[in-house]
């Protein structure tokens, strides 16, 4: 059943081939019989009706087999063009339209060459000899294109000077809508030249040297002219007439003057272009647009182009391009400043309700007064490429809802945070490359705008590849990842790389990796690790504090003795530096290390036994030498609580203290001691004062020796005079 269907398919298939087939060989077999053995000459290629033969330095024109619509002939070399070597191409002399014999090295042409090319819509003369229209063979030659339908004729690059009035002398262009002049040498131009050319739309003079331009008659269906690159000076063409105001160019669209030398935007002469819709100025020496409403009353004007005016323009006035209709304003690559200079005034872009398209660059505009008079909520476009960008404040762009592409690279711009872009929820493409931005936010912008972002370029910024650039690529990760948002970043992975630091100079971003930062993680890490770090070093030092805690007690007690006064020698009254209470079981210790070390500064101590007068009462003894000594030293011990004597002597000492003060009394340690086992004269003496503790260590003792002689100095060298209560018991001493 598929197999017949399948035969059946083929078999219809293979008909309709044969039928095209002998459709194409009927074509051919119209022709004239002599042509019908005319193959396509070796010289070109043929595809169905077009035949190639450009390039090949043709010294004529090969036979050409019929049918052929368009023929390319440009660059060969046939100077004269003659009825004999048109004669080749007469078997398609009805089918040709489209001829082109650009830069054949043409000089020459009989008058009568085109006459038979009844079919012709397209002809191209351009870049041929001068000669051939000095000598008005051109002139009469396209006058015999009159029959033909010909809309199209291209004149270009011909030196044609003044031969211009003249050159359409018999060629009446009733089809004629494309008219191109480009690149002659044109100087005066009258538009009553093309008076006959009723249908004429685009007219093309580009690249002459125009400088004369009279368009009074007009030119009822044009609607683009091209006048750029011509040297019109001072004012731009007068399209209105001076009488009426009225102008005949009622279907104008396009009109380009750029390249130009106008100096004045002289808007009466414009004024009556009711339907122009584009205009571009640029390249011209305007100098500055001040004049009221200079384009107001191009009441359909949407383009308006005044770029490029870096030698002239210097001022732009406020209502001076004041328009409603207004959609797309090119003012780039004036070098105008907008900020300091105030070239332009302020409001300037606030006459412009209909803008969608504004371009700035190649000005210095600075972001203060972008920021403060830019307010163009209709605005879809915004090209500020190289304008002195320094900041991008977070409300930069908060009365733009509209715009889809922004444009803000080549700028200065080092840093923006991510609310510059929260207002832009339309936003397709952006451009940020070229900056001085060191490290992107990531996320550059809020959810809403990425979004609706299309293209992203932030390539060849100063990326510092440092730890904080690992989340700007994690950003560009996830970006990436997102299917809707692959292509997304332009340019990316080459054009991002980094600045810094030196090590990774040039390194792509994408490849960056940071020292000791590979991620988050390890950044916890880190600082995990550096904080037990820092507490294991205070740990360390409160240890070794507390191990050294002697020497260091030492030695601020060495630094606060430094600022006492020395000693100062006994008075009469007192035979003894110090009174020594001790235990007799300790007395081993107080002889070779308390004694000796005392006697060696030269305290004078008393010490029982070795002043014993015999035969004086026990008690009487302990009194007197106790009154006899400025300071008392008990040193205190398990064998001094078990020595009834040493108790005995030490509630003497403590009497005499309530007269002379706590100081008098100067506790030892000599070993530990549990306070239950003290009697209450020794709780009482821990009371009111701060024992003096002795260890072994050596360090501890030249701690104990510097507090003990501190404490007898500070004693000695009181003078009992100071208080009224002590001078009273010195006279009573006295004078006992
Ligand atoms: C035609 O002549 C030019 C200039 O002499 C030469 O550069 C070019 O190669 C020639 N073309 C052919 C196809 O011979
Ligand atoms: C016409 O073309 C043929 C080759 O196709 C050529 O040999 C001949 O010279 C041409 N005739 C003229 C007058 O140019
Ligand atoms: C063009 O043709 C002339 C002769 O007609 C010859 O002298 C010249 O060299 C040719 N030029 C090129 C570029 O072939
Ligand atoms: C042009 O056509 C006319 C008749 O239609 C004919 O007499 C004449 O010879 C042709 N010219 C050329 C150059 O073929
Ligand atoms: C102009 O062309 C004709 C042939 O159409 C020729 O006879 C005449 O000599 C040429 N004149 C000049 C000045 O080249
Ligand atoms: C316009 O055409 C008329 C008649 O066809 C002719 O007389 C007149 O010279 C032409 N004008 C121009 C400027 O070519
Ligand atoms: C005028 O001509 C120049 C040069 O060809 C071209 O760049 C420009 O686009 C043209 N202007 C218009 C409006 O087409
Ligand atoms: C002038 O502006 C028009 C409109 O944008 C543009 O098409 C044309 O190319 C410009 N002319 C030149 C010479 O650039
Ligand atoms: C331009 O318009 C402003 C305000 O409408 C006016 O103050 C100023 O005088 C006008 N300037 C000129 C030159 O007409
Ligand atoms: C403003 O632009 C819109 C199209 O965007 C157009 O329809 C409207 O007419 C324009 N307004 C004026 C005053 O030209
Ligand atoms: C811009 O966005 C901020 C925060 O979303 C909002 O508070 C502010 O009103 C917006 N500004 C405008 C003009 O919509
Ligand atoms: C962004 O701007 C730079 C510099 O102006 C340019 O080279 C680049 O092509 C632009 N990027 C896109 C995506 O247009």
């Amino acid at each position: 059943m598929c197999q017949r269907m399948c035969l059946i398919g083929s078999f219809v298939v293979t008909v309709i081939l044969f039928l095209v087939k002998e459709c194409t060989i009927v074509k051919v077999s119209a022709c004239q019989t002599d042509c019908i053995d005319v193959k396509c000459p070796t010289h070109c290629n043929c595809m169905k009706t077009r035949a190639d033969c450009h390039g090949r330095n043709l010294t004529y024109i090969p036979r050409i087999p019929c049918g052929i619509k368009y023929l390319y002939f440009f660059n060969n070399n046939v100077s004269t063009l003659g009825m004999k070597e048109i004669s080749n191409l007469t078997c398609s002399f009805e089918t040709i339209t489209h001829i082109s014999l650009r830069k054949c090295k043409l000089e020459q042409m009989d008058e009568n060459v085109f006459a038979n090319l009844t079919q012709l819509e397209i002809l191209d003369l351009s870049g041929n000899d001068p000669k051939l229209n000095k000598n008005k063979s051109l002139q009469s030659a396209l006058g015999k294109l009159n029959r033909a339908p010909l809309h199209t004729l291209i004149l270009d690059r011909l030196l044609m000077q003044n031969e211009v009035q003249e050159i359409f002398k018999y060629f009446e262009g009733s089809h004629l809508t494309f008219l191109s002049m480009r690149e002659n040498q044109i100087i005066e131009f009258d538009d009553k030249v093309l008076k006959n050319f009723t249908k004429l739309v685009h007219l093309d003079l580009h690249g002459n040297w125009i400088n004369k331009i009279s368009l009074s008659s007009g030119i009822e269906t044009l609607e683009l002219f091209n006048l750029s690159h011509n040297q019109i000076n001072i004012f731009p063409p007068n399209f209105c007439d001076t009488e009426t105001g009225q102008t005949r160019y009622n279907k104008l669209r396009n009109l380009d003057l750029s390249w130009n030398q106008i100096i004045l935007s002289y808007s009466p002469n414009w004024n009556c272009l009711k339907t122009l819709e584009t205009l571009n100025l640029s390249r011209n020496n305007i100098e500055d647009i001040t004049r009221n409403y200079s384009f107001a009353n191009l009441i359909s004007l949407k383009t308006l182009i005044l770029s490029e005016m870096k030698s002239s323009l210097r001022k732009i006035r406020k209502h001076a391009i004041e328009s409603d209709s207004l959609q797309h304003l090119d003012l780039s690559r004036n070098g105008l400043n907008f900020e300091e200079r105030k070239e332009v005034e302020n409001d300037v872009f606030h006459y412009l309700p209909n803008l969608t398209l504004l371009d700035l660059s190649h000005n210095e505009i600075g972001s203060s007064f972008a920021q403060t008079t830019i307010r163009l909520s209709r605005l879809e476009t915004l090209i500020m490429r190289q304008v002195s960008l320094r900041e991008l404040p977070d409300n930069f762009f908060e009365h733009f809802q509209n715009l889809k592409h922004l444009d803000l690279s080549i700028n200065k711009i080092v840093q923006f945070s991510i609310n510059a872009f929260r207002n832009l929820t339309n936003l397709k493409f952006l451009n940020m490359s070229e900056n001085d931005i060191s490290n992107f936010p990531a996320p550059p912008f809020p959810p809403a705008t990425l979004k609706s972002l299309d293209t992203f370029d932030f390539a060849d910024n100063s990326f510092q590849c440092e730890c904080e650039i690992i989340k700007l690529q994690k950003w560009i990760n996830d970006v990436l990842s997102d299917p809707g948002k692959q292509n997304m970043l332009s340019r990316y992975p080459d054009g991002y790389r980094c600045l810094k630091p030196e090590s990774m100079y040039h390194v792509p971003l994408k490849n960056a990796e940071p020292n000791n930062c590979n991620n988050s993680y390890t950044q916890l890490l880190i600082s995990g690790i550096c904080s037990a770090i820092i507490c294991l070093a205070f740990t360390v030092v409160l240890v070794v504090a507390f191990i050294y805690r002697w020497e260091i007690k030492f030695l601020l007690h060495k630094m606060r003795q430094k600022r006492c006064n020395g000693y100062n020698p006994l008075t009469d009254t007192f035979e003894y530096s110090s009174y020594l209470v001790y235990a007799e079981k300790d007395s081993a210790w107080v002889i070779h290390d308390l004694l000796k070390e005392l006697k060696e500064d030269k305290y004078n101590i008393y010490i029982r036994d070795r002043y014993s007068v015999p035969g004086v009462a026990r008690c009487d003894e302990i009194v007197d030498n106790i009154y006899k000594s400025k300071t008392v030293i008990i040193v205190l011990s398990k064998n001094f609580m078990a020595c009834q004597w040493c108790n005995y002597q030490m509630n003497v000492a403590q009497a005499r203290a309530i007269k002379l003060g706590p100081r008098f009394l100067i506790p030892v340690i000599l070993e530990g001691i549990c306070f239950k086992n003290m009697t209450m004269s020794v709780q009482h003496l821990f009371r009111t004062s701060k024992p003096i503790e002795w260890a072994q260590r050596s360090t501890k003792n030249r701690l104990f020796w510097s507090e003990l002689k501190t404490a007898l100095d500070a004693e000695i060298n009181q003078e009992f005079e100071e208080t009224g209560y002590q001078s009273f018991d010195i006279g009573q001493v006295s004078r006992d």
